[in-house]
């Protein structure tokens, strides 16, 4: 077990290291001659000032216009060594060409809470087709500021960056940290591909969940490192056709199907598939939750060739999401249906690894679990599964057995 998480920990690595290489090749082949390219837009000729502390976005947004205008593919360069203060900005398509942003530098919104204008992100990408944003930069969202207990303003902390309306969407390379809230929200977007990035914000930082992905389709996400205090992926309403792959998580609440059908909401998720995953000191690994009351379905999902070490709940459909004990009157709830958890293995904190807890109306149906081995950290503590209402064929060989399938 230990041998499969160093490796794939070490894979992960030399792909990343391999990337970085190939960026540093890429980036001194246009660095010296961004002045004289026509397609280089550099952010420094617009007037950017790079010191930290100067606002930046309105060289940003002059790059932006300059290169949306542009034909041929152009790249936005933001060179390396530097620190970009931006207020909340948006960069907005539809543009003549597909764009690239080159992202050397770091980006850091400000703390000054005045300078934020109640927006609900800092960097907004909207209705743009074929935006590719790569590089080794860091985007600092300087959420502390959000965090704290006596925030005023925490309900509406914006998201770090927001992609709304993209059509072809690439994000490579980039470590995204501190968010006030959610990292990354992906909504209404086609043909998206995040990959070889990292994400990071403490692990008791409210709501920072890594990447949000709703009313979307054919979404992929691989070979990347998240951490942060909410869920690390988490798949929204609207959306299918989404492939999650060697994604290492941690610390966090997992990768999550939902929350789905809050306050009545009718729901639409189908065909997700997570593979290859791991999970270090989360609260669940592979989770759904539905709020009672609403409608719509969850369904054609695969949770496959995940490592657990020291997860709460590493298995868990949750169709009471944010129900406390005295909220039995569901009415109705999001039908779950054919979701499968494959060659689960490894260790859970709780003595109930698996809780398949479904909905008393809608009960949840093709429920298939298969190579499930879950140990408790302490092996002395026995484990057992917690089912109601959840239907499928029987797991002869799970640990632990599930008495409640194949009835
Ligand atoms: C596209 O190019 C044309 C000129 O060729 C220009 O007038 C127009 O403003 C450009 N579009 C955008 C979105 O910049
Ligand atoms: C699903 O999305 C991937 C991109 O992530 C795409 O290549 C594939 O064609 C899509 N599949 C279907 C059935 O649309
Ligand atoms: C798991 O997380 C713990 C605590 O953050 C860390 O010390 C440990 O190195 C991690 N394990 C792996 C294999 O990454
Ligand atoms: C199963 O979980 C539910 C919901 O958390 C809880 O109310 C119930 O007591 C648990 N059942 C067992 C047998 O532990």
């Amino acid at each position: 077990m230990e041998e499969m998480w160093l490796f794939l920990l070490q894979e992960i690595k030399s792909e990343v290291v391999i990337f970085l290489v190939s960026l540093c090749v890429a980036s001194l082949g246009l660095a010296p001659s961004s002045a004289a390219s026509p397609n280089i837009f550099n952010v420094d000729t617009f007037g950017a000032v790079g010191d930290g502390k100067t606002d930046d976005s309105h060289a940003f947004l002059r790059a932006w216009g300059a290169a949306c205008a542009a034909y041929g593919g152009p790249t936005i360069y933001i060179p390396g060594a530097k620190i970009f203060l931006l207020k909340p900005i948006q960069f907005q398509g539809p543009c003549n060409s597909s764009i690239n942003i080159q992202v050397l530098g770091n980006l850091v919104a400000p703390r000054d809470m005045w300078m934020w204008k109640d927006a609900f992100s800092w960097l907004l990408f909207y209705g743009i087709n074929q935006l590719t944003i790569y590089g080794s930069g860091k985007i600092d969202g300087q959420g502390s500021l959000w965090w704290a207990k006596h925030c005023q303003n925490c309900k509406s902390a914006p998201t770090a960056m927001s992609f709304q309306s993209l059509n072809g969407l690439v994000l490579k390379g980039l470590r995204i940290v501190n968010s006030p809230r959610n990292h990354i929200s992906i909504n209404g977007c086609t043909d998206v591909s995040i990959h070889d990035i990292g994400i990071w914000a403490p692990e008791d930082s409210p709501n920072t969940d890594g990447i949000n992905i709703g009313n979307s389709q054919h979404v992929e996400i691989r070979n990347s490192n998240i951490g942060t205090g909410d869920d690390c992926i988490s798949v929204l309403s609207g959306t299918s056709n989404v492939s999650i792959s060697r994604i290492n998580c941690g610390p966090g609440h997992g990768i999550s199907i939902g929350s789905l059908g809050q306050d009545g909401s009718q729901a639409m998720v189908e065909k997700i598939h997570v593979e290859h995953c791991t999970f270090n000191g989360t609260s669940n690994g592979a989770r759904i939750k539905t709020w009672e009351g609403g409608s719509g379905y969850a369904r054609g999902i695969t949770f496959e060739h995940i490592y657990v070490n020291s997860v709460e709940i590493p298995i868990l459909i949750d169709q009471h999401y944010f129900c406390s004990t005295n909220c039995q009157h569901e009415g109705s709830a999001v039908r779950v249906s054919d979701v499968k958890f494959v060659g689960i293995h490894g260790t859970a904190t709780l003595s109930q690894p698996i809780k398949l807890t479904c909905s008393n109306i809608v009960p949840c149906t093709d429920i298939v679990l298969s190579d499930i081995i879950l140990t408790h950290v302490d092996p002395k503590i026995p484990i057992s599964s917690n089912c109601t209402n959840a239907h499928g064929p029987p797991c002869p060989g799970c640990i632990p057995s599930l008495p409640c399938l194949g009835k």
